[in-house]
């Protein structure tokens, strides 16, 4: 064991740093896992209530497939049965469910309705400015259905791409589910992306539509968000004309908001006149019900396709069973903004489907006060929350004292989703949020698997601090070598899924070869996901991060190269290289390489000019491509190591970042360049928040 620390103070996953990725021979960080001997197995009256009992394992593992299809039959309706479970005929692209019709809409709110639970609350939404909204299933029904009448009247078909840019608002959701009714697939662009982000998903996706807002709360402040959607489809030079024929705009904080007669439109206006009743369009299992893009390892974002059936009977299912959910009687809080696949899963599809009560909120964590989510908590009286780890570790940061003032002894289910949680901060979301008592789940999964793959189950599994430990039912994972035979407990390889799973990604929108090369050309016929994992003595699953240039900021994936050519297009970078350097808060944090151009070169030479040329190049990329993707640090260099082939070795450049002595540089064509990288960066490295 390379340290040798007391396991009370270890911090496995999030320190680990993938050596770089280059002959792809990477041994992710083996000798970094410390022994994890805490255990918390569920207390017996947890485990006896529990939803997910020991025998689902076996039933799964007895018949997989047998499994699904009761999973499918028992948590969806279906408009006509399916008769077959799974096609993979057509590998790697899978078919479930697929002669079975349904709606996702109908699904998610109308048939709680027709049960009788029309008055049960299906979102308690909180704004950040303290104003709140209680929508029942049945307003949810009407709202749902007069936009979906909204939507059509706007001229949008079955089949027809919206793209949703909106705050956490309970539009959002709405907007999600009308799309869903009358099937039109939504590519929803997180409210934190710039405007040129913005830009290329709707072109990629060829949208109709965009509904956005005139803006949201943020921080104490209207923060506009419509200037970013009518910059995204004005005429450019060099672009293709938009594909957008209207702009459906919700009103939220009634800022002055520019006007474009004819093509934008009120949401209010839209909806007052809309009928209240709508038919859901019945579509097939295989029909497209979202695109959502997330990084790769090209400048290029990727649309992640996932479709209706057997997407939404993993959202349910694994909803119900690794939160425990007993809709009648929890208040469930995933504290995700719907623009990621967290907010898709588990803030919309899954807990609606499960008629579940739950909690959206629109701010910050620290808005007005550090003690606002423990506020809510108390309020609401969640009973389930499901948060990142980036947000724990801010918390804890704050101090314990801020959520020992709230009332919090009405969560029984902890959750924590988007990389690897430090088992010192799991030790502290159980101690302090969980009051010593409650369960902790740990959930592994990705944009491109739609919902959790791997996680303990509440009632079943003695949690481990740090680690997701097991495939869920139903789910196959393994972590393999190079060659990718299974490595033995306590080896370390490569994470992969080796068979198909309903809420798998159907491919990247408009582009199959790309989905094949990405996911199934390094172990062919087998998903890799591109993380490292270990497996303990136990043979539980730990994760250790990203094997590829793509790193992870606050649990959101961000690509090295996107941020480079954002880097690049501006005018004084001649050649810039990103790594993600680890980070006490963010988990990673982007640290930035530049070399500047010949007549810029010399604005670096003292400490304000570097401290102005990082200001500067630090707006560029949150302009580019939005503040989420910010470089922590930019460094000016005067040059960047390369291997013979003149790949940059990111590993030598996370070693700076990351200040430790730098590793082997003997592969680099010129050997000097890292003692130039150092020398040139021995005064004090200039940093803002
Ligand atoms: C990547 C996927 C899934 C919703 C949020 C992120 C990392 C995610 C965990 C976890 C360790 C995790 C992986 C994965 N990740 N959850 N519980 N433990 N790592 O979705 O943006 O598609 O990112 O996030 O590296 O590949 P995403």
């Amino acid at each position: 064991m390379a340290h040798a620390r007391a396991p009370h103070q270890s911090r496995c996953a999030p320190e680990v740093s993938v050596p770089e990725n280059e002959s792809t021979t990477a041994q992710p960080g083996l000798e970094n896992l410390l022994h994890e001997t805490r255990s918390f197995p569920p207390s017996p009256e947890f485990a006896a209530q529990a939803n997910a009992q020991p025998a689902l394992y076996e039933e799964a593992r007895a018949d997989r497939l047998a499994f699904w299809a009761r999973q499918a039959n028992d948590l969806v309706t279906w408009r006509t049965p399916f008769t077959e479970t799974l096609d993979w005929s057509q590998a790697p692209v899978a078919r479930w469910f697929a002669d079975g019709t349904l709606n996702a809409a109908y699904n998610a709110v109308d048939r709680h309705v027709e049960a009788g639970l029309g008055d049960r609350v299906a979102i308690h939404f909180e704004g950040e400015p303290g104003d709140t909204r209680t929508v029942t299933y049945a307003e949810l029904q009407r709202d749902v259905s007069r936009a979906a009448n909204a939507l059509a009247a706007l001229g949008v078909e079955t089949g027809d791409r919206v793209v949703i840019y909106l705050p956490m608002v309970v539009e959002a959701v709405v907007a999600m589910l009308a799309c869903a009714r009358i099937g039109a697939p939504h590519s929803v662009v997180f409210g934190g992306f710039s405007a040129d982000a913005l830009r290329s998903r709707i072109a990629d996706a060829e949208a109709k539509l965009v509904i956005t807002a005139d803006g949201g709360y943020r921080r104490g402040a209207a923060s506009a968000l419509k200037p970013a959607v009518d910059e995204a489809i004005a005429p450019k030079e060099g672009a293709d004309p938009t594909t957008v024929e209207h702009v459906l705009v919700v009103r939220r904080t009634g800022q002055d908001t520019a006007w474009t007669e004819g093509r934008d439109v009120w949401w209010h206006d839209a909806l007052e006149s809309a009928d209240t009743t709508h038919t859901p369009v019945w579509v097939e299992a295989e029909h497209p019900l979202f695109i959502l893009y997330t990084s790769g390892t090209t400048g290029k974002p990727k649309g992640i396709l996932h479709t209706t059936g057997g997407y939404l009977t993993q959202a349910a299912y694994t909803h119900r069973n690794v939160f425990d959910l007993k809709a009648e009687s929890d208040v469930y809080w995933c504290t995700a903004d719907i623009g990621w696949v967290t907010g898709h899963s588990y803030v919309v599809y899954g807990p609606l489907l499960n008629g579940a009560t739950q909690v959206i909120y629109e701010g910050t964590p620290d808005s007005p006060h550090q003690g606002r989510w423990w506020e809510i908590v108390e309020k609401y009286k969640v009973s389930i929350l499901y948060t990142a780890p980036t947000a724990i570790r801010a918390c804890m940061k704050w101090g314990e004292e801020i959520p020992a003032r709230f009332d919090l002894s009405s969560l029984r289910v902890l959750g924590s989703v988007g990389e690897p949680i430090n088992p010192e901060a799991w030790m502290w979301y159980r101690r302090v949020i969980g009051g010593d008592r409650t369960p902790i789940v740990d959930t592994w999964w990705q944009t491109e698997t739609g919902a959790i793959m791997i996680s303990p189950l509440p009632g079943v599994t003695a949690a481990k601090p740090g680690s997701a430990q097991v495939p869920l039912p139903g789910i196959v994972a393994d972590v393999v070598d190079d060659e990718a035979h299974s490595v033995p407990n306590g080896g370390g390889g490569y994470l992969v899924l080796s068979e198909p799973w309903p809420s798998m990604l159907r491919g990247i929108w408009g582009d199959l070869e790309r989905f094949k090369d990405t996911y199934w050309s390094r172990f062919p016929g087998i998903y890799f996901a591109g993380d490292g994992a270990k497996k303990d003595e136990d043979g539980d699953i730990w994760l250790l991060g990203r094997v590829d240039d793509v790193m992870n900021v606050s649990g959101h994936r961000l690509s090295t190269t996107e941020i480079e050519s954002a880097l690049v297009s501006n005018e004084i970078v001649a050649e810039a290289a990103v790594v993600g350097a680890s980070d006490d808060l963010t988990g990673q944090a982007v640290v930035a390489f530049v070399i500047l151009r010949g007549e810029h070169a010399a604005r670096a030479a003292d400490a304000d000019g570097a401290a102005a040329v990082q200001t500067e190049l630090r707006n560029h990329v949150a302009k580019e491509i939005g503040p989420i993707a910010k470089p922590k640090r930019i460094l000016v260099v005067p040059e960047l190591p390369k291997t013979r082939s003149g790949k940059i070795m990111r590993r030598l450049l996370r070693d700076v970042a990351e200040n430790r002595t730098v590793g082997d540089a003997t592969t680099l064509a010129d050997s000097s360049v890292m003692e130039l990288i150092s020398a040139g960066l021995q005064k004090p490295s200039s940093s803002d928040d």
